[in-house]
């Protein structure tokens, strides 16, 4: 099995692992294409990359892709993703905007948004590094379970477990849209290198069948025990759920 896994005592742990390795990757590739995640767990690794850029690490060449958006949402609603990257990250870095790349999920087009972010990620020389946490439900993206292995950028149907997750972005329930657009399975694959971050004892289910369960469709992040080169970084509680020590 080619997966690394990282146990943090914490999640400022977490995070701050996470931030050094993708300075790591920009200090010999300042060019970078980093893949991007939204959601609460990739917020402590934001705030240490600002940290990083207050004590001056520059990102004026590196370019990004976020993993997914809301359909039919508008950039400005404040759960949208848009606006989670420009309060969480972009404000503060110095990323030119037209090196940041988000599906528009407010499009009139799914299909040709999609065919176009598939053709501009391969512009782009393809993804450096994929950064994603993972669903209660072992999703990726909003890859759901039963997505097939070889999907590409689509429209995808959000999962109840995904929408009653998610809701607490949201006033009601009721309005949290019922499909997205996400990178698929094999857009994640084709990453060069990936970092799951998962805290929390709610995600230590998933960590495990993740990891130790079978590779199967039912279960889409078991998919990265295939990939040549995937780092998991757990704090404790999402590791505990783990059979083999590790570290
Ligand atoms: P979370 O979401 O970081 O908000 O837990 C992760 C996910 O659903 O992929």
């Amino acid at each position: 099995m080619s997966l690394r896994i990282k146990i943090a005592k914490d999640y400022a742990e977490m995070s701050k692992l996470a931030a050094d390795l993708i300075i790591d990757l920009l200090n010999k590739k300042p060019t970078a294409v980093l893949g991007l995640a939204t959601g609460s767990t990739p917020l402590g690794l934001y705030e240490e990359l600002v940290r990083r850029h207050r004590a001056g690490h520059d990102f004026s060449q590196v370019t990004t892709f976020n993993l997914d958006e809301y359909y039919n949402l508008d950039h400005e609603h404040p759960a949208s993703y848009h606006h989670y990257m420009h309060e969480h990250l972009f404000q503060y870095l110095n990323i030119p905007s037209d090196h940041t790349n988000i599906p528009d999920g407010a499009t009139s087009d799914p299909a040709e948004e999609c065919r176009s972010y598939e053709a501009k990620i391969a512009a782009a020389g393809g993804i450096d590094l994929q950064i994603l946490g993972i669903g209660i439900n072992g999703h990726i993206g909003f890859n759901e379970p039963g997505t097939p292995f070889g999907s590409t950028t689509s429209l995808v149907n959000l999962a109840p477990a995904t929408i009653e997750a998610n809701s607490r972005f949201f006033e009601r329930k009721d309005d949290v849209p019922q499909q997205a657009l996400s990178m698929g399975i094999r857009s994640i694959m084709n990453c060069r290198g990936i970092i799951l971050l998962a805290n929390g004892e709610s995600k230590a289910n998933a960590i495990a069948a993740a990891v130790e369960g079978p590779v199967t469709e039912e279960l889409p992040a078991s998919v990265l025990q295939l990939h040549p080169d995937c780092t998991l970084i757990l704090d404790r509680k999402a590791a505990a759920k783990l059979t083999h020590s590790r570290c």
